[in-house]
């Protein structure tokens, strides 16, 4: 048996998930509980969890009875079948173990020199006194460490072509009414799908030239494989067979993809919470010259950036860009009072989840301090999800968010123009801040890493 959710039509209630998600979900809880199921139009039912204790059920069981394929399948067209995201079982494991050796805590330190350098880039070309959207430039940014991450540093004019393309790509593909299967059609020229449709054919024909040159350089010099792209081409199947064109091009595009958008919606909420509260910021700037001691931000500073990571950490548990995360029930599965049935989705809430006052007492408040004192739940606080899935970027991304905040709040004197608590809209399946957290530059930047304060 179900547990009890909204009566309203399965339309009715897709409407609510794409366009109010926040509200729709409060509403729900309060009416039902912290368990609640609800259904959308051609999908299994979505059992979803608010408490960690039933989270922690979810997260702890073996993953061959909860599949996490069929939850993501709404991304499918766009990071192909053989993405890591779309993998359940033995092969979902041999996959993840791949990524997870170029993406572990060490490889993410081997690129903060590039983040650093990027983000001042970035600041350089910001205009002053004229308003402009963050979360577009952070969209841009993380997209562009992202490539150099895969590509190298040197993705040159090519690297180029492919941020454009990408970009073009993910403002199609942010379209609420494409998260909807039914919608996915070609209806001619001008429809959302054809145009999207033509936008991924120009981005394969950009990768497969790519790959192709790198594992034929790989066949030439063996040894010369230090590049995640090398990895990817290199990498052989448990049979020693070479992995095909198509798997290669399904990691890449997971990668490209997975590794910015919610990157910079991130960053975005975090310098729309951080931006409102003067104080924040200064403290912020305080800690970075203290422990870099004026120099340029590296990696091997970030651990002494705790009070920078504590606002990190609570701007995304005030708005973590993926608010949910699903999986498939293949058998029945108990859940505090409840049997689901096999078929079942249930939907860890994150979203809910960092909203439990038994955890994080006055919820709505910001309050960075809450993760200077000592480690939470990860089935409480859960922005990169969690058990056998869990965002194997993890490192990575919090190690670019540092090296991002601080060296723009160290260098730019930012003001928003709409300062408040941003509404949620839809990107596609991330959350992200309505109106793109539009600042204006008050002063030209200062130089890179002089030490100073704003
Ligand atoms: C602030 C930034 C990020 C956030 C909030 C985030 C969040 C998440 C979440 C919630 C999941 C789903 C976990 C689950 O189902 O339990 C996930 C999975 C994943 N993320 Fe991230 N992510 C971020 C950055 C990145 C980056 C930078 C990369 C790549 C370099 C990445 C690659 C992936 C991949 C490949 C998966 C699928 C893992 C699997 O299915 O085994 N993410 N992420």
């Amino acid at each position: 048996m179900l547990p009890p959710g909204p009566p309203l039509p399965p339309a009715a209630q897709l409407a609510a998930w794409i366009y109010e998600p926040a509200r729709f979900f409060l509403a729900c809880q309060r009416r039902y509980g912290d368990v609640f199921t609800m259904r959308l139009p051609g999908a299994p039912p979505r059992v979803m969890l608010a408490r960690h204790e039933d989270i922690r059920a979810v997260f702890s069981a073996d993953p061959a009875r909860l599949h996490a394929g069929p939850a993501n399948a709404l991304v499918e067209p766009l990071v192909g079948p053989r993405s890591v995201l779309l993998l359940d079982g033995a092969e979902h494991l041999r996959e993840r173990r791949r990524l997870l050796a170029l993406f572990n805590a060490r490889s993410a330190v081997a690129h903060g020199d590039t983040m650093r350098a990027l983000t001042d880039a970035m600041v350089d070309a910001w205009p002053v006194g004229v308003p402009f959207s963050l979360r577009d430039a952070m969209q841009s940014l993380t997209l562009r460490i992202i490539v150099a991450t895969l590509f190298g540093a040197t993705a040159g004019p090519e690297g180029d072509a492919l941020v454009r393309t990408l970009e073009g790509l993910l403002d199609l593909a942010q379209r609420p009414l494409l998260l909807v299967p039914a919608l996915r059609r070609d209806l001619g020229a001008l429809t959302p799908w054809k145009a999207f449709r033509a936008h991924l054919d120009a981005l394969d024909a950009l990768l497969a030239p790519r790959c192709e040159a790198r594992r034929r350089a790989l066949d030439a010099s063996p040894d010369d494989a230090d590049d995640v792209l090398a990895q990817l081409v290199g990498a052989t199947e448990a049979d020693g067979r070479r992995r095909s064109d198509r798997d290669v091009r399904d990691e890449l595009v997971t990668l490209l993809v997975a590794g910015h958008e919610t990157t910079a919606n991130a960053l975005a909420w975090t310098f729309a919470h951080a931006l409102d509260r003067p104080t924040v910021c200064e403290r912020i700037v305080r800690e970075v010259n203290e422990v870099t001691g004026g120099a340029p931000v590296r990696a091997s500073h970030l651990d002494g950036l705790t009070y920078t990571g504590a606002v990190i950490a609570e701007a995304m548990r005030l708005d973590p860009v993926l608010a949910h995360v699903g999986r498939q029930l293949t058998e029945p599965f108990t859940v505090g009072a409840w049997t689901l049935p096999a078929g079942a989705m249930v939907v860890p809430c994150i979203w809910l989840a960092h909203r439990d006052a038994r955890v994080f007492p006055e919820p709505e408040r910001f309050a960075p301090e809450r993760f200077l004192e000592g480690r939470t739940s990860p089935h409480a606080y859960l922005p990169f999800g969690g058990g056998a899935r869990r965002c194997l970027g993890m490192s990575f991304a919090l190690q670019e968010m540092k090296i991002v905040l601080a060296t723009v709040l160290r260098r730019a004197s930012l003001a928003r123009v709409a300062p408040g608590r941003p509404r949620v809209t839809r990107r596609g399946v991330v959350w992200s801040p309505a109106g793109g957290v539009a600042v204006v530059q008050r002063r030209p930047p200062r130089p890179p890493a002089d030490g100073g304060v704003t």
